[in-house]
C-alpha cells in the first residue's frame, strides 16, 4: 500500500522524469554548450619561459653511476671496499692451488688507493687467479671491443704473462688475451678484448700460469665505444636518452648522496677529480638505506666525478647545477652538523668549485680542469647550497654561504632548499626565511600520489610573482607511496605528472626549473622506485614518465600564452589540463592538453587573435587506454609518443583527444 507520502514522492519522480523527457529535444544544444572550448590567447604572449624549465636530476642511487652511466665493468677495481675482496673470487683451472691476500700500503700510497692484491699461484703447469663478477654481471655486446687494463708486478717465480678472459655465466669463453711483459716493477698492462657473443652476465678472469706470485691493482674493463667516444667516457645508450630530452640543466650529484649518512661520507667534489687512482672511494649512502633493498656492494668509485659531470652537461647542452654539502649530513640519518666555526672550508669548497669551473687555466683550480682536458671554462651559472635540509640550522648555514658567495660571485644563482615535503611546517618555515633572505631560487620536493599531482596542477597559480623563484627539483608520482618498493612507473603516474607540469609551464614566470627524480635505475640493483629510466647491463628504456618529460622539454616554447577552458583560467576542470606557449623563432603555437578521462573527447580549440594559421598542424600523442601500462626492457615502446598530422581549417577547430592521453599540438600561426 502506498502511503500519501510515498505517493507524493512517486508523483514528484514521475513529474521529474516527464520533465526530463519533455526537455529531451533541448538537450542537444545544452550538451553542445557544455562541450569544452580551449581558448589560447595567441596575441597575448606572457612571461618568458626559462630555457632551464625542464632539466635533469642525477643522483648516484640505484647503480646510476658505477654499474650504470659510468660503464667500468669491474666492481671494486682497486680492492678499496670495506670488504676488500667483495665482488672477487679465486679461480683455478684444473685443480690449481693458490691464495689471495690484500695488502695495505698505508701512508706509502696515495690515501685514495692504498690496497692491492697479492695472488700466489702454487701449482706448476696449472693456472690460478681471480674472477670479478661485475655489477650484477658484466655486459658485453657481440663484436664489440673492451679495453682491459691492470697494474701488476711479479713478486716471485718466473711467470711472464697475464692470462685474461671474459667468460659467460656458463663458463664458455667470450674473449681472451695473453699479455706478456710481467716484471718485478709495477707496470700498467693493457689489451683489447672483442666479445664473441652478447652477454649481460659475463665475468672477467685474470690468471697466472705455474708457481708465481704477483701483485695487482686498478683493474679496468671498459667499452671502447662511449658517448662521443671519450676515454673514461659514459655509457652511450644512457646518455642518448638524456640528450634526446634536450634538457635545460643537469643537477648533480644528488640528492641525499650530497649529504652522506655522516659528514665523513658526504660528497666532496675535490676527491672526485684528477687521475682515477687518486679519487678516494667511499661507501654509497644508499648501500644499506632500505632494509627491503639492501645493496652492500654499493660504493662510489668516482670514475664519474665532477669533471665528467661538467663534461656531460656540456655534451648534452644542459646548464650544470652542482649541489654542495652545506655542513649537514642527511637529516633522515645522522643529521650531523658541521659547527658554524668550522663552516669555512665547506664554503671554500664552493669558491674553489667556481674557480675550477669558470676561472682561466692559469688559476689554481682552472689548471686542474685544463690538465684533465678542458682548458676552456665550463661557464657555471648556478650552485645548490645543501640538498634536502630543514630547520633553522639550514638557514644559518645557507645564510653564511650566501653572504660569501654573493659577495665574490654576484652573478652565480644560488639554489636553496625547502625540505622534503611540499607543504609541511618545515616547508613553510624555510620558505618564510628564504623569502626574507631574498634567496634566488628555492628547490621544492614532492613524492606524492597521482591524485595529488592532478589536484595540485594549480599549485603555483597563486605563488607571489616577486621574490624567490621556484625549482621543482625532485618530484615523481608514487603509485603506492614514497620509498615503497612496489611503486610502478605506470601510465597513471605519468599522466598525472603531465597534468601537473601544465601548471608548471603556465606559471613559468615563477617556476624556473623542474626535474623528475630519481633519473636512473638498474633493474637488478635498485633501491628506490619509480625512476625515469631503467637499464640492465645491456639495454635501457624510457618509462612513460620519461616520454612526458621529453615531450614537455622538446616542445618548450619561449613564452607562455594564456589559456582558458570554457572561459575560465582554472586548470584541470573536468579532468582537462592544458598549457600553451609560443615558439617565437618558429612562429609556432604549442598547446599541451591532458585528458585525464577514460573516454575520448572533442575539444574546440580557439586560437584567439591569430591572424593566419597554417592548415596542417603536428600532434604528438602519448596515450594508453590502460592506466596500468608500463614500458619494460622487453617492451620498451609500449607507451611512446605517436606523431600525427591534423588539419587546422581556421583559427577555431575541433580536436579529438584520445582517452587517458597527453597531447602536444604544434601549429604555425601568426
Ligand atoms: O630521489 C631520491 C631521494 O629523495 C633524494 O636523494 C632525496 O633528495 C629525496 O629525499
Amino acid at each position: 500500500m502506498k502511503t500519501p507520502r510515498t505517493q507524493l514522492r512517486s508523483s514528484i519522480l514521475l513529474l521529474a522524469l516527464m520533465g526530463a523527457l519533455c526537455l529531451a529535444p533541448l538537450r542537444v544544444p545544452l550538451v553542445q554548450a557544455q562541450s569544452n572550448t580551449l581558448t589560447v590567447q595567441v596575441d597575448q604572449p606572457g612571461a618568458a619561459i626559462s630555457p632551464t624549465l625542464f632539466g635533469l636530476f642525477f643522483e648516484d642511487i640505484n647503480f646510476a653511476a658505477d654499474g650504470g652511466l659510468y660503464p667500468e665493468r669491474v666492481k671494486n677495481r682497486s680492492f678499496e671496499f670495506s670488504e676488500p675482496l667483495m665482488g672477487w673470487k679465486s679461480v683455478s683451472r684444473g685443480d690449481a692451488k693458490g691464495a689471495l691476500t690484500v695488502y695495505d700500503q698505508g701512508s706509502r700510497a696515495s690515501q685514495a688507493n692504498s690496497h692491492y692484491l697479492r695472488i700466489k699461484a702454487e701449482t706448476e703447469g696449472k693456472s690460478f687467479g681471480i674472477m670479478n663478477e661485475g655489477f650484477r654481471g658484466i655486459g658485453v655486446h657481440k663484436d664489440t671491443e673492451y679495453v682491459f687494463s691492470v697494474m701488476a708486478r711479479r713478486v716471485e717465480g718466473n711467470a711472464t704473462a697475464l692470462l685474461i678472459d671474459v667468460e659467460d655465466a656458463d663458463g664458455s669463453k667470450l674473449g681472451e688475451a695473453k699479455i706478456p711483459g710481467l716484471t718485478p716493477a709495477w707496470k700498467r698492462f693493457t689489451t683489447t678484448i672483442r666479445a664473441a657473443k652478447t652477454s649481460g652476465k659475463a665475468r672477467l678472469n685474470l690468471l697466472v700460469e705455474g708457481r708465481s706470485t704477483l701483485d695487482v691493482d686498478m683493474f679496468s674493463l671498459y667499452p671502447k665505444e662511449t658517448w662521443k667516444n671519450r676515454p673514461n667516457g659514459l655509457r652511450a645508450d644512457l646518455v642518448k636518452l638524456l640528450s634526446d630530452m634536450k634538457p635545460g640543466f643537469l643537477r648533480f650529484p644528488g640528492g641525499c648522496i650530497v649529504e652522506g649518512r655522516h659528514l665523513e661520507t658526504r660528497y666532496q667534489w675535490k676527491t672526485t677529480i684528477g687521475d682515477l687512482k687518486d679519487r678516494r672511494l667511499i661507501v654509497n649512502r644508499w648501500n644499506t638505506e632500505f632494509r627491503h633493498r639492501p645493496t652492500p656492494d654499493y660504493y662510489q668509485s668516482f670514475g664519474l666525478g665532477y669533471y665528467e659531470y661538467f663534461l656531460l652537461s656540456e655534451d648534452i647542452g644542459a646548464e650544470p647545477l652542482p649541489i654542495l654539502n652545506c655542513g649537514m649530513a642527511c637529516q633522515f640519518n645522522s643529521g650531523e652538523l658541521a659547527p658554524m666555526d668550522d663552516l669555512d672550508h665547506y664554503i671554500q669548497d664552493a669558491l674553489d668549485l667556481i674557480e675550477f669551473a669558470n676561472a682561466p687555466a692559469t688559476s689554481v683550480w682552472g689548471r686542474k680542469r685544463a690538465a684533465m682536458g678542458h682548458p676552456a671554462p665550463f661557464n657555471l651559472k648556478m650552485i645548490g647550497i645543501g640538498n634536502e635540509q630543514w630547520g633553522p640550522q639550514y638557514i644559518e648555514r645557507y645564510e653564511r654561504f650566501a653572504r660569501v658567495l654573493k659577495a665574490k660571485h654576484p652573478k652565480i644563482t644560488l639554489v636553496s632548499g625547502s625540505g622534503p615535503s611540499p607543504n609541511d611546517e618545515r616547508f613553510h618555515f624555510l620558505w618564510g626565511k628564504l623569502r626574507e633572505l631574498k634567496a634566488d631560487i628555492v628547490d621544492e620536493h614532492y613524492y606524492m600520489a597521482p591524485k595529488w599531482f592532478l589536484e595540485n596542477a594549480g599549485r603555483y597559480d597563486n605563488y607571489p610573482r616577486t621574490g624567490p623563484k621556484v625549482f621543482a627539483g625532485e618530484y615523481a608520482a608514487q603509485s603506492i607511496g614514497i620509498a615503497r618498493p612496489d611503486n610502478r612507473n605506470n601510465w597513471e603516474c605519468a599522466l598525472a605528472e603531465a597534468a601537473f607540469i601544465t601548471g608548471l609551464e603556465r606559471n613559468a614566470e615563477v617556476v624556473r626549473m623542474s626535474s623528475y627524480a630519481p633519473l636512473f635505475a638498474h633493474v637488478d640493483a635498485w633501491q628506490w622506485t619509480p625512476n625515469l629510466i631503467w637499464f640492465d647491463n645491456l639495454r635501457s628504456f624510457g618509462t612513460p614518465n620519461y616520454y612526458v618529460q621529453k615531450l614537455f622539454s622538446v616542445n618548450r616554447g619561449t613564452r607562455v600564452l594564456p589559456v582558458q577552458l570554457n572561459g575560465s583560467a582554472k586548470n584541470g576542470q573536468q579532468n582537462l589540463f592544458a598549457s600553451a606557449s609560443v615558439e617565437e623563432r618558429m612562429g609556432e603555437v604549442i598547446l599541451k592538453i591532458v585528458n585525464a578521462e577514460a573516454s575520448s573527447r572533442e575539444v574546440r580549440i580557439k586560437l584567439a587573435g591569430a591572424a593566419r594559421v597554417n592548415q596542417t598542424g603536428k600532434a604528438f600523442v602519448l596515450a594508453d587506454a590502460s592506466l596500468k601500462a608500463e614500458n619494460s626492457l622487453d617492451e620498451p615502446t609500449k607507451v611512446v609518443p605517436v606523431e600525427e598530422q591534423f588539419s587546422v581549417p581556421s583559427g577555431e577547430f575541433v580536436y579529438k583527444l584520445a582517452p587517458n592521453s597527453f597531447t602536444v599540438l604544434r601549429i604555425s600561426a601568426k
